[in-house]
């Protein structure tokens, strides 16, 4: 695996904390310094509290100063590529707007999409 972007979500997806659900992800984020930011899921026993890795992520990117993203990296060990979810988009896209989302697999399945393409027409802060 060449990419270090998928390299890093992949060895933070061993750190997942999924005992509910098996399902382990890890995320990584490039901020605009080349700096990656990584996480994996978070489950909790109720539940609802459970924060995906691609959340996970950007919120520790955001908290240590990082504001402007260049890509992500979304890795699961499933056959058709995991792609964010729902909630994640809209968090995305907040933070990194039309950027380069990199799903991949253990057997180094990749793709690559725009952000947009995946979460069209967002409500954003230009609503507001
Ligand atoms: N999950 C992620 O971390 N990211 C995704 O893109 C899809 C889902 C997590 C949430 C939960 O811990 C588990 O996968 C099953 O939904």
């Amino acid at each position: 695996m060449s990419d270090s972007l998928v390299l890093a979500a992949t060895q933070a997806r061993e750190n997942a904390h999924a005992p509910f659900s098996k399902f382990r992800v890890g995320a990584a984020v490039e901020d605009e310094t080349g700096r990656i930011h990584t996480g994996c899921n978070v489950e909790n026993a109720t539940y609802g509290l459970t924060v995906c890795a691609e959340r996970v992520a950007i919120f520790k990117a955001i908290s240590e100063g990082a504001r402007r993203f260049t890509r992500v990296a979304v890795v699961a060990d499933t056959g058709t590529l995991t792609p964010p979810c729902g909630a994640c988009r809209q968090i995305l896209w907040e933070f990194c707007g039309d950027v380069e989302v990199v799903m991949a697999n253990l057997q180094g399945k990749t793709e690559s999409v725009r952000l947009g393409s995946l979460f069209p027409r967002a409500f954003d802060a230009s609503f507001l």
